[in-house]
């Protein structure tokens, strides 16, 4: 199997499954002029969120990792009339395409963008003492998936769901003498859920337009 079947495959589903959708193609298309990286999720995979936060039904969503609000939008739809999202991003260029995309994607009103290192906005977000979340999606830098798991955990309440993206590392999440730093986070990440109680995890690979890769969805139990 190749990435180019892979890519085929991917694009077979998302046409006959998405279809054409001019708010997303146009928030690609604006990350893609301001020269954003194309890290964004596959249009599956973002209705894969989609679907899962609303089959919670979810109404707090916490996004660690806009980017252009490509996946921040799949997620708002999910949300109902009264839900609200909150997604965080170093990057003032990042934050910037993102509050456009999310105006035009008509989430303005309930799609909060907030500024500045995770750690730091997610410790603020604690200090306010906010309603607590029912979905998070971890998408940012791999090192810190450990930390971000830890907030996740602090910031939801029982039932919800946390997913983060890119847990395979090509293979190397496997390799326990790897010392790159993302695969450090991600191996550290299954260790503390492994040893947590309160929550109910599993990993899955995926192929697909993104190449190879995988996701790690966790339930807070408790
Ligand atoms: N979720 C997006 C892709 C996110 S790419 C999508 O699928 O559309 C990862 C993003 O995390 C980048 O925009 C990067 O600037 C941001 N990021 C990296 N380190 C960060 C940190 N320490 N705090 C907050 N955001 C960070
Ligand atoms: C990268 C980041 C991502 O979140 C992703 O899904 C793919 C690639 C990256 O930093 O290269
Ligand atoms: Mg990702």
């Amino acid at each position: 199997m190749s990435q180019q079947q892979w890519t085929a495959v991917d694009d077979y589903f998302s046409e006959v499954l998405i279809g054409p959708d001019e708010v997303l193609e146009g928030a690609l298309a604006a990350a893609d002029d301001a020269g954003l990286p194309q890290i964004n999720v596959a249009p599956n995979q973002g209705k894969l969120l989609q679907l899962l936060a609303a089959t919670r039904g979810a109404r707090r969503i916490l996004e660690i990792g806009t980017l252009g609000g490509y996946s921040t939008i799949w997620l708002g739809r999910a949300l109902p009339a009264d839900g609200t999202l909150v997604t965080l991003e170093i990057d003032p260029a990042h934050a910037e395409v993102a509050e456009a995309n999310l105006e035009r994607a008509g989430l303005a009103g309930r799609a909060e963008v907030r500024v500045g290192r995770a750690v730091d906005t997610l410790a603020r977000l604690a200090e306010e003492d906010t309603e607590p979340f029912d979905f998070v999606f971890v998408d940012a830098d791999k090192p810190s998936n450990p930390v971000y798991f830890e907030w996740a955990l602090r910031l939801t309440r029982p039932g919800a769901l946390i997913v983060v993206d890119n847990v395979v590392r090509g293979g190397k999440v496997a390799d326990a003498a790897s010392t790159d730093a993302a695969v450090l986070g991600v191996r550290k990440l299954h260790e503390l859920i492994a040893a947590e109680p309160r929550v109910t995890a599993t990993s899955v690979q995926t192929v697909g337009v993104k190449g190879y890769d995988g996701f790690t969805l966790i339930r807070v139990e408790s």
